[in-house]
């Protein structure tokens, strides 16, 4: 199997802290891979580390079989937009209208007229189960879960090979939650794209991923498949799943 992110010995300091400590995993083509850990584990930071925005103490960082670390300015642009990244909390420009926020990469970098980046917009719109009558309006007249898709939305706009979601169902009720899950299942099918979410949501893990990551104060505690992780017999495994589905069966959600 071909991989496309290849994280290897992967050490990162801030100030006197050291964030994260000695992570290996790799991503494969075409799999969902689920990076599961508490808040402040160090899961943003690994993503940050894969687009380049944070450069690794020691250690390698490989996507698409280039060392991140070592590009050029032009070559991790190329590099980057390949990548939809869907950043905690959607990150939407306020300023800008729906269509203008999904075809953003677009605005920036093509000549392309209004009415072509318009109906491009309603394209990706529509992947993501919106529709033209999204198109006007601004972020603060969205709700919590359309936000989250139309920040998916300008994540696949430029048809990456790899994306990456930042807690897609935070802050959204579990009905939501699971439509947002689908999403992901379904952009997969349908874009053949390759994804890794963050999450401490365990319900959507479990439901999602091929293989999961869990992590703990920056190490990775175990890598496996969804099987695998409910055997696992690592004590802080167990507690975490226990306590992740037990707080879903509570809300009597699914
Ligand atoms: N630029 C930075 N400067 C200082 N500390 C940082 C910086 N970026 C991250 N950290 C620290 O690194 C740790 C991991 O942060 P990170 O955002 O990766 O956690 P997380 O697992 O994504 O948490 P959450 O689930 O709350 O989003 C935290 O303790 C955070 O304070
Ligand atoms: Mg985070």
């Amino acid at each position: 199997m071909r991989s496309l992110v290849e994280v290897e010995g992967l050490n990162l300091r801030i100030g006197e802290r050291w964030i994260l400590k000695n992570v290996n995993f790799k991503v494969y083509e075409g799999e969902i891979f689920t990076i599961l850990g508490g808040s402040g584990s160090g899961k943003t930071t690994i993503t940050k580390c894969i687009v380049g925005l944070y450069k690794p103490t020691s250690g390698k960082v490989r996507v698409f079989g280039k060392d991140v670390s070592a590009l050029s300015q032009m070559e991790l642009d190329e590099v980057r937009k390949n990548i939809g990244y869907l950043f905690q909390g959607a990150a939407l420009f306020d300023s800008l209208r729906v269509w203008e926020n999904v075809v953003f990469y677009h605005l920036e970098h093509y000549r392309m007229g209004e009415s072509e980046l318009r109906s491009l917009a309603s394209r990706y719109l529509n992947l993501v189960g919106l529709s033209e009558e999204e198109l006007d309006l601004y972020p603060s007249e969205l709700s919590g879960g359309m936000k989250k898709r139309v920040g998916i939305a300008r994540a696949i706009a430029t048809e990456p090979r790899l994306l990456i979601y930042d807690e897609p169902t935070s802050g959204l009720d579990p009905i939501t939650s699971r439509l947002i899950d689908e999403l992901i299942v379904s952009l997969r099918e349908k874009t053949g794209s390759t994804a890794i979410v963050v999450s401490h949501d365990l319900v959507s893990a479990f439901s999602i991923s091929d293989r999961i990551l869990m992590l703990r104060e920056g190490e990775v505690l175990q890598i496996g498949t969804r099987e695998e992780m409910l055997n696992s017999s690592l004590p802080f495994v167990k507690e975490f799943i226990k306590k992740g589905l037990g707080d879903f069966q509570k809300t009597g959600a699914g």
